[in-house]
C-alpha cells in the first residue's frame, strides 16, 4: 500500500485540485466555441476510460488528467449557451464556486447534526424560493435531484394526506387494503408524473387523462366532468410550462374546482414555475398559489449544477409524515431543519450550497430577467425561423419553448423534420431535440441558459435553417 504522510496528501490534495479547476477553467474557456455535441464512438470512449482495474493505484493528478482526456471526446457543451436540448441551463459562476465547495466539505445534508450549514441553508434559500415563487410563506420544502423526485415526494404527500382523511395511514399499512385514490392529470403531463405515480404503487393505468387543448393546457370543462364522475380520496396534477409548447394549465380554475370535490392539486411546475419569480410572466401562473404541492427544478432555469430540484408542500406534516424515516441511532430533537424529512433519501449531497450562491448573487431582479430574457430569446428565435420558407412554428411562444417543423415539397413532412433534426445535430452550431406533438414530428427549442445571447440565437437560427435548405436540395 502506498504510504502517505498527513503532509504528502495536503500537497497532493493542493496539487490535484489546481490540476481539477485548470482543467475546469480549460473546458470552460473554449465552450462557447465548441461543438455542442461532437459525434463520438461510444466504444472508443470504453476504450479510453476502461479496462481492468489495475493493482496499483495511481497519482490523483495523473488519474484527474487521465479522466479530462479519456472522457473529454464525450463531454456535451450542455452548458453552453446554444444547448437547446431537453430543458437544460448552465451553471452560473457563484453557483459553480458553491457546488465546487459543496464538494471540498463533503457534507451529508441528511440531518442538522452532520451539517449545521447545510441544514440552514436549504431553510433559508428554500424560503427564498417560496417568496420568488409566491407560495404559502409556511410550506415546507424538500431539496431533491430533480423534478422526478421532487414528483414522488409531494405525490407521497398528497397519497399520505388523502388517506389520512378518510382514516387510512398508508405508510403503516400499504396499499393493499387502502381505499382507492382517484388520480387525474392532463393529457400532456409530464411522464415523470405517470413514473411516480407507478413508484408510488398506485398504478399507472389508474390515472384518468383529461382532455387538453391545442397548447397542451387541460381543459376545466373535461376536469369538472371527471371529477362530478366519483367521491373519495382524489388528487389532480396540473402543470406549469408543457415541456413542448410552454403551456400552462389554468390555475385559478382547476383549483376551484379541486376545491369543491375535495381533491389534492399538485403542481408540475419544474421549469414553468420559475414565471412565478417575474412581474411581467406572472399572469401564466394565475391561481397557482391555491395549489397543495408544487415541483421546480433548479439545474434548469436556476442554472445551478446538476443535480438540484425542490418539493414544496402546503402542509409540511403531510409531508413529513410521508418521507420520513427513523431509527434509534438518527438524531433526536436537533436544534435545526432536518433536510432527510422532506425527501425520499438520508444520505445525500448538500445541494442547497449552489441554490443559495445562485439566488444570492443574482437578487430577484436578475431572477426575473434571467426568465424573461430567456423568453425573450425565444421569441426571436421563432420569429427568425417562422421567416423562411415552408418553416412552421406550431406553438405559441408565451414562455422559453419553442416547436417548430420543416416541410418538404417532396418528402413526408415527418421523415424530412427528423432528418433537419439529425443534420442540425452533427452540425454542431448548436444542439436541439426531436418530439411529437399532436401527432406531427417537430423539433423543440428550449432556451434556459443564463448566457444565450441575441448573437447565439441568431447564429442558431441560420444554422438550422442552412440544414433545412440543404435538405431540400
Ligand atoms: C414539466 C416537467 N416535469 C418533470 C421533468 C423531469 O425533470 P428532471 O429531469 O429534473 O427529473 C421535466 C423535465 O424536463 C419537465 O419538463
Amino acid at each position: 500500500m502506498r504510504s502517505m504522510t498527513r503532509q504528502a496528501d495536503a500537497q497532493n490534495v493542493d496539487a490535484v485540485l489546481d490540476r481539477a479547476a485548470g482543467l475546469g477553467r480549460e473546458f470552460l474557456a473554449g465552450l462557447v466555441e465548441r461543438h455542442v455535441a461532437p459525434p463520438v464512438a461510444v466504444d472508443s470512449l470504453r476504450q479510453a476510460l476502461g479496462g481492468p482495474l489495475a493493482d496499483a493505484g495511481e497519482d490523483p493528478c495523473v488519474v484527474v488528467e487521465a479522466l479530462a482526456r479519456g472522457a473529454g471526446p464525450g463531454i456535451v457543451a450542455s452548458a453552453g449557451p446554444r444547448y437547446f436540448g431537453f430543458v437544460t441551463g448552465g451553471v452560473l459562476p457563484a453557483a459553480l464556486g458553491a457546488d465546487w465547495l459543496a464538494t471540498a466539505w463533503d457534507q451529508n445534508a441528511w440531518t442538522y447534526v452532520a451539517s449545521p450549514a447545510a441544514s440552514v441553508v436549504e431553510e433559508v434559500a428554500g424560503q427564498w424560493l417560496i417568496d420568488l415563487f409566491g407560495l404559502p410563506p409556511t410550506a415546507s420544502v424538500g431539496f431533491t435531484t430533480g423534478a422526478t423526485m421532487a414528483n414522488f415526494a409531494a405525490l407521497a404527500a398528497a397519497r399520505h394526506a388523502v388517506l389520512a382523511r378518510v382514516g387510512y395511514d398508508v405508510e403503516e399499512q400499504g396499499l393493499a387494503a387502502a381505499p382507492e385514490i382517484a388520480l387525474f392529470a392532463g393529457e400532456a403531463a409530464h411522464a415523470t408524473i405517470v413514473a411516480a405515480v407507478q413508484m408510488l404503487g398506485l398504478g399507472r393505468a389508474r390515472v384518468r387523462r383529461v382532455a387538453a387543448d391545442d397548447a397542451g393546457r387541460m381543459r376545466p370543462d373535461r376536469l369538472r366532468e371527471a371529477l362530478a364522475a366519483g367521491a373519495g380520496p382524489a388528487i389532480v396534477c396540473a402543470q406549469a410550462g408543457e415541456v413542448n409548447t410552454g403551456s400552462f394549465d389554468p390555475f385559478d380554475q382547476i383549483a376551484a374546482l379541486c376545491r369543491e370535490r375535495g381533491a389534492w392539486l399538485h403542481v408540475d411546475g419544474a421549469f414553468g414555475l420559475w414565471a412565478a419569480a417575474s412581474p411581467a410572466l406572472r399572469h401564466l401562473v394565475r391561481g397557482v398559489d391555491a395549489a397543495d404541492s408544487w415541483t421546480v427544478d433548479g439545474h434548469k432555469w436556476l442554472n445551478v449544477p446538476y443535480d438540484c430540484g425542490y418539493v414544496f408542500v402546503r402542509d409540511g406534516a403531510s409531508h413529513r409524515g410521508a418521507v420520513t424515516v427513523d431509527a434509534p441511532y438518527y438524531p433526536q430533537a436537533t436544534a435545526g431543519r432536518e433536510n432527510s424529512q422532506f425527501v425520499a433519501e438520508s444520505s445525500r449531497r448538500a445541494r442547497g450550497f449552489a441554490t443559495w450562491a445562485a439566488l444570492r448573487s443574482l437578487g430577484r431582479q436578475d431572477v426575473a430577467d434571467l426568465v424573461e430574457r430567456c423568453c425573450a430569446l425565444a421569441r426571436r428565435m421563432a420569429d427568425r425561423l417562422r421567416a423562411a420558407d415552408r418553416v412552421d412554428v406550431l406553438n405559441d411562444v408565451v414562455l422559453n419553448q419553442v416547436l417548430v417543423r420543416f416541410r418538404s415539397p417532396v418528402e413526408d413532412d415527418d421523415d424530412f423534420t427528423r432528418e433537419v433534426i439529425r443534420r442540425i445535430q452533427a452540425d454542431g452550431t448548436c444542439w436541439l431535440g426531436g418530439t411529437i406533438w399532436r401527432g406531427r414530428a417537430a423539433a423543440r427549442i428550449s432556451i434556459s441558459n443564463a448566457s444565450t445571447t441575441e448573437a447565439d440565437v441568431d447564429l442558431s437560427a441560420a444554422a438550422i435553417l442552412a440544414c433545412a435548405r440543404a435538405g431540400r436540395e
